[in-house]
């Protein structure tokens, strides 16, 4: 007997789409507590689930039929005289290096681990991580990101423990391994609680990996593209606090891009 019968119900008259209708009925067929917080999202927010239903997703490049619903990128297409591409910023989106380094690592290294994906955006990392073994929290305090997560979960049925909440020093769980901390430096104040919550997780002994969007040692240092515009100005964390974990050219990035890189705390 499904949780909350009279939610899925009110969820499931409002769906038209009989994909959606199969996706949704399966990923809620039996009751796991980790799906509560998707079950109340959707049902709080049904116009929501349609705008994300709808849009196009994309294989994941480091995992074959690994299809998922990512950031949407008509949001950059729009604007003029942006240094991204097309495919650089859906390559950003998909968390290219990041989904490297999850494979880099290998499946002995993520079985039985457990990991804390802090603003998980579209819970894509949970999902790959899981699939590799891993114990995944995964925490965001954006309503349409939680949404973008709860559709990529239906699509995979995973049951992962997703929900709401914006973490820093003071409240985030401390018994996870791993934590990940990739592209939520694009405000100010934003970007100086999560560097602060780095050092704290660091401090404890976890170990703390990230990326930026832009070239990650130059965002880390704060020279970042269109900086000083109130667009994407950094924090700093200083040379010394981190290492390099993983360095990749990609591609599909305009000319002087620089490497990918994932880093970790020391
Ligand atoms: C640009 S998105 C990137 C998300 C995801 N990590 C990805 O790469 O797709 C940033 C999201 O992280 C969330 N976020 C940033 N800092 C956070 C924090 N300390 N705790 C929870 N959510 C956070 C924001 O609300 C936003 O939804």
């Amino acid at each position: 007997m499904p949780y909350n019968q009279t939610r899925l119900d009110a969820v499931l008259s409002a769906i038209t789409w009989p994909r959606d209708i199969e996706l949704v009925t399966q990923y809620f067929s039996e009751y796991k507590e980790n799906r509560v917080p998707v079950l109340d999202l959707i049902y709080h927010n049904p116009h929501r689930f349609f705008c994300v239903m709808g849009r196009e997703r994309f294989e994941s490049e480091n995992t074959r039929g690994f299809w998922v619903i990512p950031w949407d990128i008509r949001d950059y297409s729009d604007s003029p005289d942006h240094p991204w591409t097309e495919d650089n910023v859906l390559s950003l989106y998909m968390g290219r290096e990041m989904s490297k380094y999850f494979s880099m690592q290998g499946e002995a290294y993520w079985t039985g681990r457990k990991v804390y994906d802090v603003g998980c955006g579209t819970c894509i990392f949970g999902i790959e991580l899981t699939r590799l073994g891993a114990e995944v929290i995964a925490r965001t305090s954006g309503a349409e990101s939680l949404m973008v997560s709860a559709c990529n979960l239906i699509e995979h049925n995973f049951d992962l423990d997703l929900d709401f909440g914006l973490k820093c020093a003071e409240n985030i769980e401390t018994d996870s391994d791993t934590y990940i901390f990739h592209d939520i430096f694009y405000e100010y104040g934003l970007a100086q609680m999560n560097a602060d919550t780095m050092r704290y997780l660091a401090g404890l002994g976890k170990e703390v990996i990230f990326t930026a969007p832009f070239h990650t040692r130059d965002a880390v240092a704060g020279v970042v593209p269109r900086a000083g515009e109130g667009w994407y100005k950094m924090m700093a964390l200083e040379e010394g606090e981190y290492e390099v974990a993983l360095s990749t050219e990609y591609h599909g990035d305009p000319e002087g891009w620089g490497p990918r890189e994932v880093l970790r705390m020391l």
